[in-house]
């Protein structure tokens, strides 16, 4: 075990992207645990497109990252000291450790995992906050029922190619819209989803309408902007908006709005925001469920693992707006 504990903490709140300035890198010596904490070696951490909007100052569904702070982030770890009886020495563990090398933890937000059942990264991935986003908006608000149409943004990320595959499993029709050509093999060709749109690629609306000759019955939105206002275009009667998140928004400077929401009213469609923490006493019945699919092979997971120290964090957060990762991104300290 290292002397000393190194963290990324949050320095200064960014206009449009993150910079370097935004961060600070701390060294503290290693906390050792009180009664009822444990200590946690940290092993992987989470990359999510969500901690864009935690570094703003603004009200949202989780209090801000405070200014010197260290950034929060979903991660996984062994327990290498305890003094809870819950989590005792040895067993790994996945919940809100922060971007940080060692966490000390009252046990409170902290899930005990089984390195058996599947690999520990896959807890803050499939098995995770991305996997569980996809389970509960699918399931729950995207009510998709076998024979509809599905179209999920963000195809290819971590939440987006979980979506697709659970409205797949479900009898759906599925199509993905995703970044470049490989993406989109990956997508029909890795996942079995019956089209894939290259957003980048021009005509994008003409492509969709081809795509949905049926009309939308579920849109998964995981980017907004323009892609999201295509959708809207082209949604069924009773259609239902998943609001999973705008990524395309995330470091925007000025405001935006989609245009063509009176087709909610036409089609008497809901649109219907989605926070996955909601959910935190059903995560064990998704964990359970997701879990089977994996082992039954009705699941396929890719993870883009960055390895390195945490002062790769910041590159590795931007990669996310740049569509650098196909499936989960995630760094992997050592
Ligand atoms: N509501 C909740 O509780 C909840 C929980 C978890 C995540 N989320 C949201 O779910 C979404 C996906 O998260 P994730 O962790 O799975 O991330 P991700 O999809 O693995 O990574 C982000 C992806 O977004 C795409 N992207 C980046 N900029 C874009 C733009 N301007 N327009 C369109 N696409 C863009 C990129 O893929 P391309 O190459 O395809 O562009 C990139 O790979 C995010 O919006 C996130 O905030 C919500």
């Amino acid at each position: 075990m290292s002397a000393v504990n190194h963290q990324l903490r949050l320095a200064s709140r960014p206009v449009g992207a993150p910079v370097a300035s935004n961060w600070e890198l701390t060294a503290e010596p290693i906390p050792t645990p009180r009664p009822g904490q444990v200590l946690v070696e940290v092993t992987h951490i989470s990359v999510d497109p969500a901690m864009r909007g935690w570094m703003n100052d603004r009200p949202s569904y989780i209090p801000p990252v405070a200014l010197g702070e260290v950034m929060r982030a979903p991660a996984v770890g062994r327990v290498v000291a305890s003094n809870s009886r819950a989590h005792p020495e040895g067993c790994w563990v996945t919940g809100l450790l922060g971007v940080q090398e060692y966490a000390l933890s009252d046990g409170s937000g902290l899930l005990r995992i089984d390195p058996d059942r599947a690999p520990v990264s896959l807890y803050i991935g499939a098995l995770g906050i991305p996997g569980l986003t996809a389970y509960f908006g699918m399931r729950d608000i995207g009510h998709a029922r076998a024979g509809e149409t599905v179209v999920v943004s963000g195809a290819a990320g971590a939440v987006g190619s979980i979506a697709v595959q659970i409205a797949t499993i479900e009898g759906c029709r599925v199509i993905g819209i995703a970044g470049g050509q490989e993406k989109c093999d990956w997508l029909t060709e890795g996942l079995n989803v019956d089209a894939a749109i290259d957003y980048k690629r021009a005509d994008l609306a003409a492509r969709l309408r081809e795509a949905t000759p049926d009309r939308i019955d579920v849109y998964f939105d995981n980017v907004g902007g323009e892609i999201l206002d295509l959708a809207l275009a082209r949604l069924a009667v009773h259609a239902r908006v998943v609001l999973c998140g705008g990524i395309s928004q995330y470091n925007a400077t000025s405001r935006w709005g989609p245009l063509n929401y009176l087709s909610l009213l036409t089609n008497r469609a809901s649109m219907t925001g989605l926070i996955v923490f909601d959910y935190q006493d059903r995560y064990e019945e998704a964990i359970d469920q997701l879990a089977t699919w994996l082992g039954e092979g009705r699941l396929i997971v890719r993870e883009q693992i960055v390895k390195g120290s945490i002062d790769r964090f910041p590159e590795t957060l931007l990669g996310l707006f740049a569509g650098v990762n196909t499936g989960k991104l995630l760094l992997e300290l050592g």
